[in-house]
C-alpha cells in the first residue's frame, strides 16, 4: 500500500464511524452473511413483505441504519421506503395522528417534486401518448428518490398530493389513498421511521422523553390500525422498558434485532468494503473506447472499420493509463482481423458489440425517420449477431478478456453470452425499459446456474466452443 492509497481512504472517510447515508447500502456487509443466519436483512424483508410492522432494535450505531438502507435498497423491486423523519426534523408529529399523516402525504409530495418539472411534462405526455395504445405492464422512472416507481404511478402520486384536504378525516383518507395507489402497483409502501433514537441525544429538546411518549402511544396504533402499512421503526434498546413501547408492542408485529458484530473475520469483512467502496470512487478502473458510433455521416469514418484506424486509436488512447477497453462494429465482415488490430495495438479487452446499421422511414412525409439519415439498431433483434462476434473472436482470440453486448435482457441471454465466449456482459437497451435490467439479468444468471449446478460464471465461458 502507498502512502496515495492512505491518503485515497483518508480522504474518501472510509473508516468514517458515520458513513453518509447515501452510501449505506454499499458499505453494508449483511449481518446475515457476517452471522450466517437468516435473522437480521433477510428476516426483516420477509416481515416488510408481509405488511408487517416491524421494530428493529440496536443501540446508537450499531447498525440500525445500515441494515435499513441495504433492505430497501433501489435495487429491491417490490418494497419502496417512505422515509419520514420524526425526531428532530418534526417532533410535532409524533403524538398526533392527523400531523403524522399530513407529514407521510408532504414526504411523498417532495419525492414526487424531486421530478424535474420538465421531465414531469414529458412523462405525462408518453403517458399520454402511449397508454391508449400499448399497454405497458411495468414502466419504471428513474425519478430520484421514487427509483423504480413507473411514470404513471409518479403522476397519480403527483395528482393524489395536491388534492386539498381540509377536515381531519379528508386528510386521513389522502393518506391511505396515498398508500393504496402504491399497492395497486403491486409495490409494498413502506414508512421508515429510522431517527427515533436521536431523542436520546437531543437534549436541547426539553420534552425529547415526553415526545417519544407520545409517539409509542401514537404511531403504532396508527401505522397498524389506521393505515394498515408496513413500516421498520429503528428503536433503542432502552426504549423496550418504556411503558409508552410496551403498551404498544401490540400493534408492532416483529421485533428484530441487530446482532453484535460477531467475530474479528467479520470486523475484517466490513473493514475490507469500505476500501473497496473508496477506492472505487478513487477513479477509473477502465476506459472503454467507442471505436464504431453509428451515427457518422460518413460510414467510412467509423474507425472500426478498418484495421488500421482502429490501431491508431487503440495506440492514442494507451496514453491514459489504465487499462483499456476497445468497443468494436459487428457492421464488417472484417470483424475478427479488426479486433485482431486492436489486440496487437495493445487494448486490454474487446467489447462486442456496438449497434447494428438500420434505419427508419417516415412514411407519411416519405422520407428517412431520424436525423442522420440512418442510425443504429439494438435490443433483443441484434443479440445473435453480438453472439456471432463474440463466438468468432473467441475462437480467434482465446485468450483476449470480451465483454459482451447486444439485446441481453435476460439471465438466459447472458448464459448464452458466455457460452458464445464473453467473459463479462452489458446491458444496454433493456435498461430504458427498467433501470433494474443488470440486476435482472445478474440475478437470472445466478438461478441458471444455481439449476444447472455452475458454481462460478467462469466455468460456462467458451463453453459453446466444445
Ligand atoms: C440510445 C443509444 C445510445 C448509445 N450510445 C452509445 C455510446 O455513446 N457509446 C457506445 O459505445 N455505445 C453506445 N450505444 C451502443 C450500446 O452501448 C450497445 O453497444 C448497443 O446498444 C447494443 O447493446 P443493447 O442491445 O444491450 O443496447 C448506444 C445505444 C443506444 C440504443
Amino acid at each position: 500500500m502507498t502512502r496515495r492509497d492512505l491518503e485515497i481512504l483518508h480522504d474518501t472517510g472510509a473508516f468514517n464511524p458515520s458513513p453518509r447515508h447515501r452510501e449505506l447500502s454499499v458499505t453494508h456487509v449483511p449481518f446475515d452473511t457476517m452471522t450466517g443466519t437468516r435473522g437480521c436483512e433477510h428476516a426483516l424483508t420477509a416481515a416488510l413483505r408481509r405488511q408487517e410492522r416491524v421494530t428493529l432494535v440496536g443501540p446508537s450505531g450499531a447498525g440500525k441504519s445500515s441494515v435499513i438502507a441495504a433492505t430497501l435498497h433501489p435495487l429491491v423491486e417490490d418494497l419502496v421506503p417512505l422515509p419520514i423523519p420524526v425526531a428532530v426534523e418534526r417532533p410535532a408529529v409524533a403524538g398526533d395522528p392527523v400531523a403524522f399523516v399530513r407529514h407521510l402525504v408532504q414526504v411523498v409530495s417532495r419525492l414526487v417534486q424531486l421530478w424535474q418539472p420538465e421531465s414531469g411534462g414529458r412523462a405525462r405526455r408518453i403517458e399520454n401518448e402511449t397508454a391508449p395504445k400499448i399497454k405497458r405492464a411495468k414502466g419504471f422512472s428513474v425519478t430520484p428518490g421514487l427509483v423504480g416507481v413507473s411514470v404513471r404511478l409518479a403522476y397519480e402520486l403527483e395528482a393524489a398530493v395536491d388534492e386539498p384536504t381540509h377536515t381531519s378525516d379528508e386528510i386521513m383518507d389522502q393518506g391511505r389513498q396515498i398508500l393504496d395507489l402504491f399497492r395497486a402497483r403491486g409495490l409494498t409502501p413502506v414508512l421508515v421511521l429510522d431517527d427515533t433514537d436521536r431523542w436520546l441525544s437531543t437534549t436541547w429538546l426539553p420534552e425529547s422523553r415526553q415526545t417519544r411518549g407520545a409517539f409509542f402511544a401514537t404511531v403504532p396504533r396508527l401505522l397498524s390500525e389506521e393505515l394498515d402499512a408496513a413500516a421498520v421503526i429503528a428503536v433503542h434498546p432502552s426504549y423496550l422498558d418504556d411503558h409508552a413501547f410496551r403498551a404498544a408492542r401490540g400493534f408492532l408485529s416483529r421485533m428484530i434485532s441487530v446482532p453484535a458484530v460477531p467475530s474479528a473475520g467479520a470486523i475484517a469483512a466490513i473493514l475490507h468494503r469500505r476500501i473497496a467502496v473508496a477506492f472505487d470512487a478513487r477513479g477509473l478502473a477502465a476506459i472503454e473506447v467507442n471505436a464504431s458510433c453509428p451515427n457518422l455521416d460518413d460510414r467510412s469514418a467509423i474507425f472500426a472499420h478498418s484495421s488500421g484506424a482502429t490501431s491508431d486509436v487503440v495506440s492514442a488512447s494507451r496514453v491514459a493509463g489504465v487499462p483499456l477497453w476497445v468497443k468494436l462494429s459487428p457492421n464488417t465482415p472484417d470483424l475478427v482481423a479488426i479486433a485482431g488490430a486492436a489486440i496487437d495495438a495493445g487494448a486490454d479487452a474487446l467489447v462486442l458489440v456496438n449497434t447494428v446499421l438500420g434505419m427508419a422511414i417516415d412514411i407519411e412525409r416519405r422520407r428517412a425517420a431520424l436525423g442522420n439519415g440512418g442510425g443504429g439498431v439494438s435490443g433483443p433483434g441484434i443479440l445473435p449477431v453480438a453472439l456471432r462476434a463474440v463466438y468468432e473472436c473467441r475462437a480467434a482470440y482465446p485468450t483476449t478478456p470480451i465483454v459482451g453486448v447486444g439485446g441481453v435482457s435476460t439471465g438466459e441471454d447472458a448464459v448464452a453470452m458466455l457460452m458464445a465466449g464473453a467473459n463479462a456482459v452489458e446491458v444496454g437497451t433493456a435498461t430504458f425499459a427498467n433501470p433494474r435490467a443488470p440486476w435482472l439479468v445478474q440475478s437470472g444468471l445466478v438461478e441458471w446456474m444455481e439449476r444447472h449446478g455452475v458454481a462460478s460464471p467462469g466455468e460456462i465461458v467458451g463453453a459453446a466452443h466444445g
